[in-house]
């Protein structure tokens, strides 16, 4: 069942999270077990598998980062950033950096220790709310602290230029267009 429900519950937003832990190494990967829950305050969940990508024990590495230092980056995934995305899913040791597999920049964020991705058009600084256990993921809720937006993307009235933001989302393994925008009833 759960390989139809990820086929039907679609597309799923991408939440690109880059995190760091003690050890200093920038770390990215994308998470769509993924969605806001609230705006006031604005809240998000992601759902973080048990379990490292390098062994069965111990958590994956955007969780013990958050877990070290109780805050995170939510970038978010244009087309054009795509493949880059793919690549920072990749299994890689705690010590080495997606950023650097992927050819990314991590910049300084304003609030939280977590870096930045410099070409996401979107950047949410996010800190830890609470890690709740649920089965054999992680539910991990942020607040948000700072919203980060391309001045390409941003029109007036908090309105979003979608032909320049051009984000995807998930279907199932393979990813989605949100381009043809309509309003019910409407033209
Ligand atoms: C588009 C996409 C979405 C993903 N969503 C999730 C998710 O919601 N939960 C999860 O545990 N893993 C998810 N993964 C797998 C993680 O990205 C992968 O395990 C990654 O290596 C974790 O990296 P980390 O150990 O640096 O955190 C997803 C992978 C891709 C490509």
């Amino acid at each position: 069942m759960a390989k139809l429900v990820k086929g039907t519950v679609v597309p799923r937003p991408i939440a690109w999270i880059s995190s760091v832990g003690k050890s200093g190494v920038f770390n990215l990967a994308p998470y769509s077990y993924f969605n806001v829950i609230s705006h006031n305050p604005i809240m998000f969940i992601i759902s973080i598998g048990k379990g490292s990508n390098v062994g069965k024990d111990g958590d994956k590495d955007t969780l013990a980062n958050i877990k070290e230092t109780g805050d995170f980056v939510i970038n978010m995934v244009s087309a054009s950033l795509a493949e880059q995305m793919q690549i920072s899913s990749g299994v890689y040791t705690r010590e080495e950096s997606e950023f650097e597999k992927s050819g990314l920049t991590p910049i300084e964020s304003n609030l939280v220790t977590a870096p930045r991705v410099k070409e996401a058009l979107i950047n949410m600084e996010c800190k830890l709310n609470r890690v709740m256990e649920l089965g054999d993921f992680n539910q991990v809720i942020g607040e948000l602290e700072c919203f980060h937006i391309n001045d390409e993307v941003y029109m007036e009235n908090d309105k979003v230029n979608y032909e320049v933001y051009d984000p995807i989302g998930r279907m199932a393994a393979n990813y989605t267009f949100v381009r043809d925008l309509f309003f019910p009833g409407g033209e």
